[in-house]
């Protein structure tokens, strides 16, 4: 099942909750939601504050990726405020299998984030404890960069070194996805597309949703 992930990180957020409804009619899958806390990436957005007031307008998952350091003191709350998918950085977290651990006991999915630059040796010592994969295609920080290409390459090794579809494992990719360029991402084995600008920056959601998923399907 391919998802599409709308990260509202693009959306005008003077009315965040028509954008989250405007998402949801042209058929997203999973509201994507950007959390940046100034250490980790060179950007603040959001806390568990505005996950809740999200939670109440939508019933579609809430897909968290958290860009922040020391991520285990901070997933109960955004777990209380609603989040269904959290996914944490290999880069920030000393012990990550601890806090995917953690999110899983709370009956939550749990996913790891890799950068664009960081090697994904090592998978198989925290795979038990992982319900997705996120593969970084921008460096993380800032919604409407260019994709860097190369790095899907990494989404087919990840894939094929760890027969992730056998496992049921999937593999959502973020950063710089587009009508344009989603063709790409799909041949790469990607599972979920996060598009941010991709989506928000189009004249209409629907039309861009409905092309993307055409796209994809046609793989
Ligand atoms: C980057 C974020 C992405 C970003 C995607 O730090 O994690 O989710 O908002 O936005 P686009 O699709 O514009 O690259
Ligand atoms: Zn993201």
């Amino acid at each position: 099942m391919k998802m599409i992930a709308a990260s509202i990180l693009s959306a005008d957020c003077t009315k965040l909750g028509e954008e989250i409804k405007r998402v949801e009619e042209a058929g997203v899958d999973l509201i994507h939601i950007d959390v940046m806390d100034g250490h980790f990436v060179p950007n603040i957005t959001m806390g568990p504050f505005v996950v809740e007031s999200i939670r109440k307008i939508t019933d579609l998952p809430l897909d968290v990726h958290l860009m922040i350091e020391n991520p285990i003191f901070f997933v109960e709350d955004f777990i209380r405020a609603g989040a269904d998918w959290i996914s944490v950085h290999v880069e920030g977290e000393k012990h990550l299998e601890r806090v995917l651990s953690k999110i899983r006991s709370k009956g939550k999915k749990a996913g790891v984030v890799y950068n664009p630059a960081t090697s994904i040796e090592g998978f198989e010592f925290i795979e038990h404890v992982v319900d997705f994969v996120l593969i970084m295609t921008v460096n993380p920080g800032f919604g409407g960069q260019k994709m860097i290409e190369p790095v899907l390459k990494k989404v087919t090794m990840l894939k094929e070194r760890y027969n992730l579809e056998e496992k049921g494992i999937p593999v959502e990719v973020d950063g710089g996805i587009k009508v344009e360029n989603i063709k790409k991402v799909a041949l790469a084995g990607a599972d979920i597309f996060v598009s941010g600008s991709g989506i928000f920056k189009s004249n209409d959601y629907r039309t861009t949703v409905e092309k993307m998923r055409r796209i994809i399907s046609e793989i």
